[in-house]
This record gives structure tokens, C-alpha cells and sequence, in this order.
């Protein structure tokens, strides 16, 4: 058992919400009205009745048309709010503009050189509008692809809502990710317009992304304009007739622009994530359902109130960027802080400076970065004043009880619940998450949200209690995904097949006796490195595409900091020459195939791989291996001889 995993187990302590934050949350005022005495009963009412609970959600946003029904569920096909007709803009911008949230801060955001921006409501719907008009004006209609890979700047979350406002759907691809990783997933989706921006700023440098955008459009013949957005000022190479500036095309486009009416079911964007082969899987999200889901979460789950200033300090090319950066603490009404760069640029108190100078009340993030700001040491944080802060969320992997304790002391004051909210790209929304009235166990994710049955089972479907298992989904949510985009046999085979009718989420998850869930991570060959899903399968097609490497394993090794970091055995071709330049050229040429979060750790170059009689490389065999654990039975391999081999780093 590893040690974290122990930890986990041993875990016994309760942190209890203070009586002014439960009689204060929405949560309560909410059962109250509904005269439900606790949460338990909460959950029972909404799993008895899930159209009762979310169709008393669904009222509190603007629909162009009522739905007729809450919700069909034929499983795995389902339909949330049948027949109504709303655009998820609607909610998150045109309706401000007409009530007090006018003229209220949307984002402040904040360059890593310190550069400043607010940006109202109202400068936020203008904005929108234009960008809108400008991809009407090159041809962009509903339905349409728009693929979009910008950093953290404003002109995201404006891309974003412009192309939502018009019907056509959007696929942010992460701005760490490759341009090559931009053109398969451009490819997949077969979108019209491309969005880049000549550059950002990380730790200190420029990082160039149009340049390296212009090398792969000749590969993505379904593109017919590039949009830039001059960010970094750094020279971009322009191709005529195919390239525009955002800046030069913005003066002649009108700041209003109609919202297009949209179906509930009707597809909002396309995000991609990693799964168990090469090819990242394009998950499919709608505008009603989603809407109403991530809206229930952040109200809450983070309890969200008017004047709270919430940061989700998360990347906007992840869900969890999508859905708590952008659409829903805008259908809020809320202020929220956006940052440009590194959390530790230009020194480990990045962060908490801008906690203090925004007077921020919620923050949320991964448990890498806590890990990361533990190792700096408390004397970061203790420099500011953190007082403003009223809870705490954390997002994206397991978080070691003892980075939970440090997060609530230092960061929390000891006086902030932490969210440990667990969900996924697929689900879109919070799915086993505290609520600020919850009885917190560090390390724990709690329960599941209200009208959602979740369950670990066993490999014959039946529940467990007490032990780890798969962790389910036995009910439909608003914000789950529909599909995947132009894949829907890997959709059915990945997520629908395993238990008839039960979503598997491809974690491996334990439920104690009081009914708290423990994740402890995934069950598949995807890794987890820093918060970020990256397949096996990825790494190791980047590899073997390297001319020099004839075979490829890839598996996560336990990291103190990131989780896991990413480990690669390597097979090169006859008559290649080995030696340590060979690593570094292997894993620089994994940063241009995907992306600089998908580098190995380290290369381990060895003259075979355990595999089956089928040929079939044996991760298992190796993972065991590279946690130093027993490698179990291997009488189904076809070269035992390998497995001692994993040992001998080939570099001379
Ligand atoms: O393994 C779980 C882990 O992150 C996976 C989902 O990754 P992604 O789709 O990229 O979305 C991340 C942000 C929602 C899950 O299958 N995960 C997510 N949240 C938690 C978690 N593991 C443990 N605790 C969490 N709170």
C-alpha cells in the first residue's frame, strides 16, 4: 500500500463549519425555504425526485422559451429541460446589462508583469458583441467549429462567449499544449476559424504561439481564417487573405449583436481530454443543461453572493476553467480575478499578494500548487493579509490530508471549509462535493451533490462498502456530457459499456461507513501529472513518432509535488547511437508533439519491455516495477527476461 494511500486510511479528523457560516450559506437558506431539516433529507427529496430539485434551480435563470419537461433519461441517452429555448450568453451577460450588475467588475485581471484590466459587465457584453460580429463577418454560422487556443487574457473568456452567442461551438485547446496537439484537435472537431494570440508571458519569458500556429495550418485544410490577438507584442508572421488581426477587425464591428436563440440540447462546446489511446476524445457539452448545472454548484458549493470576490485559479483550457472562470460566476453576477502567469513568478507570495489586494472571499485550486506554495514554506502566505477569505476549494486529484490541514491553517486561517470537489471534463459540474454546511474529513470529497447517486462497485456491479472499487454514476445531471464529438461507439465503450446503464468515471474510489467517498485515483492508463489528465497512449505515440525509437511504455511514477510524474521506458531502433543528449532530445521532442506538461520525468532506455503473448506491452508489470512494488504474477508474459531489464538504464 503506498504511503499516501495509508495516510488516507488512517485519516480520522473532523473539521466542523462555523455556526455563522452554515446559518449564512445558501445551502441552508435554501432547505429552509423547502422545509428540509438537513442535508440528508435534502438528498433524499432530490433523488427521489431529481425534476422537483433542478426545475426549482432551472427557474432562477431566463429561458427565450419554458421547457416543457425537466428531463428524459433513456440511458445513456438523456435530455435535460426538453423544448426549451434559452443561450447560455443570455444568462451570463445580456440579462446584467439590463439589471444592477451593469456597471459591476466581471474580471479583474492581472498580466504576470503586474499590468491591470477590469472589465465591467457592460465592456464585457460589448466586447462580446464585437468578436461576435467579426466571426459572423468571416462566415462563422451556428453549428459551426471554432477552435481556440489563447492564454489566460481576456479575449478567452470573449471568444469564448462570442462564439456561444451565435450558436457555434467552441474547443479551447490549452495554450501549454503543442501546436501540433492545436491542429488534431482543429482536425477532429474539422473547425472554421482559429483563434491564437502572438504571444504570453510565463515565468518571466514570451512564449510565441501564432508562429508556431503558422506551421500547422498547411495540416488543417477545414480552416479558412486565423484570428490573433495582439497580446505580447511580439513580431507575428501574417499570411494574407487567411489572417486577421483581432485589433484591426474589432473598430469596424458594432458592439451589439443579436443572442441566437438556442435549443436546451443544442451543443455549446467541444473540450478534449485524454483517454486510454492516442487520440484525446472530444467531449461534447450543451447550453441548457449545463447552464443550470454549473450555476447550481457555484451557488451552493461555493456559496456564491453577490459581493463575493471569487478566483478559481485554474486555466481556462480545462473544465474547470470553462465552467467556474467563465460561465458560471458570470450567470452569477460575480466578480472574479483572472491571472495571466505563473503562481510563483516573480516569488512564491504571487498568489496570496493578490488575494490581499483583491480582497478575495473564495479561492480555488489544484493540490499540486498547494503542495507546491507548502514546500515554499508559510512564511509566503504570512506576509499578506488572507482574512478576507471565507472558503477554500480544491479541484483535479486526490489531496493529502496533510496538504489539506496546511491549506485550511495557512491559507484558511483555520477558518475557511475547504471544498474538495470532485468531477471530471465529462460531468462538467461538481458531482461529490462539501457544501460549506458539510462535517469536513481531510481528504475526503464527501458526498455527492443533491439528486445524484454515485456508488463504488466491484467488478460484477454489486456496491461496497468499505473497500476500493469503480466509481459510478448511477443517476443523470444537467451538465452531463452528451457524447463524444463525431465518436459515439467510444463513447458507448468507454463510459456505458462496463455496467449497463451506470456511467463509469475511470476512478478507483472507496466509501467509508458515514457514507464520505475517498477518490484514489484513476483505474485506467491515464495519468494524473499536476491536475492534468495525460494518457499513456499519448506519450508513448509521441515517442515512437521520433525516428530514432522503435518502442515506447509510459507509466505515472508517485510524485510528492504533482501527484505523478510521468516516467518512459524506451526501445530504440537497431544502430542508434545512446547516450544522455538522446534523453533530453527524446523529451524536448514530447513538449512540440503535445506539450511541456506531457515531458517525462525521465527516459529510461532498455533493450526490451514486458508484453503478452499478444504482443501486448504489459503497464502493469512496469508500474509495479517503478513503485518498487512485488510485480505480481507473470506467467502471461511472453519475455519474463524483460521485467529485470526495466532496471538497466541503457545510457553509456
Ligand atoms: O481522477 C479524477 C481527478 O481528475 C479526473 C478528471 O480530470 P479532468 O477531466 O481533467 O477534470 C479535472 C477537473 C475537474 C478525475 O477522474 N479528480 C478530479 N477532482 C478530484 C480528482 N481526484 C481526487 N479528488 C478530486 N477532488
Amino acid at each position: 500500500m503506498s504511503n499516501e494511500l495509508e495516510a488516507l486510511l488512517k485519516e480520522k479528523r473532523v473539521f466542523n463549519p462555523s455556526t455563522e457560516i452554515i446559518e449564512g450559506s445558501n445551502i441552508k437558506k435554501w432547505m429552509d425555504k423547502h422545509n428540509l431539516k438537513d442535508y440528508d433529507e435534502l438528498q433524499e427529496k432530490s433523488l427521489e425526485n431529481p425534476q422537483w430539485f433542478w426545475n426549482e434551480i432551472a427557474g432562477e435563470l431566463e429561458w427565450f422559451q419554458l421547457y416543457k419537461k425537466v428531463l428524459k433519461w433513456d440511458p445513456p441517452n438523456v435530455e435535460w429541460f426538453l423544448d426549451g429555448k434559452t443561450n447560455i450568453v443570455h444568462n451570463a451577460l445580456d440579462r446584467h446589462i439590463e439589471g444592477p450588475h451593469k456597471d459591476k467588475i466581471a474580471f479583474i485581471w492581472e498580466g504576470e508583469n503586474g499590468e491591470v484590466k477590469k472589465l465591467s459587465y457592460n465592456d464585457l457584453y460589448m466586447e462580446v458583441n464585437r468578436f461576435a460580429n467579426a466571426l459572423k463577418s468571416l462566415g462563422v454560422e451556428k453549428g459551426d467549429r471554432v477552435s481556440i487556443y489563447l492564454p489566460m487574457i481576456l479575449e478567452l473568456p470573449i471568444a469564448m462567449l462570442a462564439c456561444a452567442k451565435i450558436g457555434a461551438i467552441h474547443s479551447v485547446v490549452f495554450s501549454g499544449f503543442s501546436a501540433k496537439a492545436f491542429a488534431d484537435r482543429i482536425n477532429d472537431a474539422g473547425s472554421k476559424i482559429a483563434i491564437t494570440a502572438d504571444g504570453f508571458n510565463r515565468r518571466g519569458k514570451v512564449i510565441h504561439l501564432k508562429n508556431k500556429v503558422n506551421e500547422i495550418l498547411k495540416d488543417t485544410p477545414s480552416i479558412t481564417n486565423l484570428l490573433i490577438v495582439q497580446h505580447a507584442g511580439v513580431e507575428a508572421v501574417m499570411k494574407d487573405g487567411r489572417d486577421v488581426w483581432w485589433h484591426e477587425i474589432r473598430d469596424g464591428m458594432d458592439s451589439e449583436c443579436e443572442t441566437v436563440s438556442m435549443d436546451s440540447e443544442d451543443p455549446l462546446f467541444i473540450l478534449y481530454t485524454s483517454g486510454t489511446t492516442g487520440k484525446p476524445k472530444g467531449v461534447v457539452h450543451v447550453h441548457g443543461g449545463y447552464m443550470v448545472g454549473v450555476y447550481a454548484t457555484l451557488k451552493f458549493v461555493f456559496d456564491m453572493k453577490e459581493e463575493d470576490i471569487w478566483w478559481c485559479a485554474a486555466d481556462i483550457g480545462w473544465i474547470t476553467g470553462h465552467s467556474y472562470i467563465v460561465y458560471a460566476p458570470l450567470i452569477f453576477g460575480v466578480t472574479s480575478i483572472m491571472y495571466e502567469g505563473a503562481p510563483e513568478y516573480p516569488n512564491p507570495g504571487r498568489l496570496w499578494r493578490m488575494l490581499e489586494d483583491y480582497k478575495a472571499t473564495i479561492f480555488y485550486t489544484a493540490p499540486t500548487t498547494i503542495r507546491m506554495f507548502m514546500k515554499y514554506g508559510e512564511k509566503w502566505p504570512q506576509k499578506y493579509d488572507l482574512t478576507s477569505l471565507r472558503l477554500l476549494g480544491s479541484v483535479g486529484e486526490p489531496i493529502n490530508p496533510e496538504a489539506w490541514v496546511w491549506y485550511h491553517k495557512h491559507i484558511g486561517g483555520d477558518k475557511c471549509p475547504i471544498m474538495d470537489t470532485w468531477w471530471q471534463t465529462e460531468t462538467g459540474m461538481h458531482i461529490i462535493t462539501p457544501l460549506p454546511i458539510s462535517d469536513l474529513k481531510p481528504g475526503s470529497v464527501f458526498k455527492p451533490f443533491p439528486s445524484i447517486k454515485v456508488d463504488v462497485v466491484d467488478d460484477d456491479g454489486e456496491s461496497i462498502i468499505g473497500g476500493g472499487g469503480h466509481l459510478v454514476i448511477k443517476s443523470p445531471w444537467p451538465a452531463m456530457f452528451r457524447n463524444l464529438y463525431n465518436n459515439p461507439d467510444r463513447y458507448m465503450e468507454t463510459y456505458w459499456s462496463t455496467f449497463p446503464n451506470i456511467y463509469l468515471s475511470g476512478d478507483v474510489a472507496r466509501q467509508d461507513e458515514n457514507g464520505y467517498f475517498w477518490i484514489q485515483g484513476r483505474e485506467d492508463d491515464v495519468m494524473s501529472v499536476a491536475g492534468h489528465r495525460i494518457s499513456s497512449a499519448e506519450v508513448e505515440s509521441a515517442l515512437v513518432s521520433h525516428h530514432d525509437v522503435a518502442e515506447a511504455a509510459v507509466v505515472g511514477k508517485a510524485d510528492p509535488i504533482k501527484g505523478e510524474v510521468i516516467y518512459a521506458f524506451v526501445i530504440l531502433k537497431q544502430g542508434i547511437k545512446r547516450n544522455s543528449d538522446l534523453k533530453n532530445i527524446l523529451k524536448n521532442h514530447v513538449r512540440n508533439e503535445i506539450g511541456p506538461i506531457a515531458s517525462p520525468a525521465d527516459i529510461i532506455l532498455v533493450s526490451d519491455l514486458p508484453k503478452t503473448s499478444s504482443g501486448k506491452i504489459m503497464r502493469r508489470v512496469i508500474k509495479a516495477k517503478v513503485k518498487g512494488e512485488p510485480v505480481g504474477d507473470i506467467s502471461t508474459l511472453a519475455n519474463p527476461e524483460a521485467v529485470d531489464e526495466l532496471d538497466k538504464d541503457l545510457v553509456i
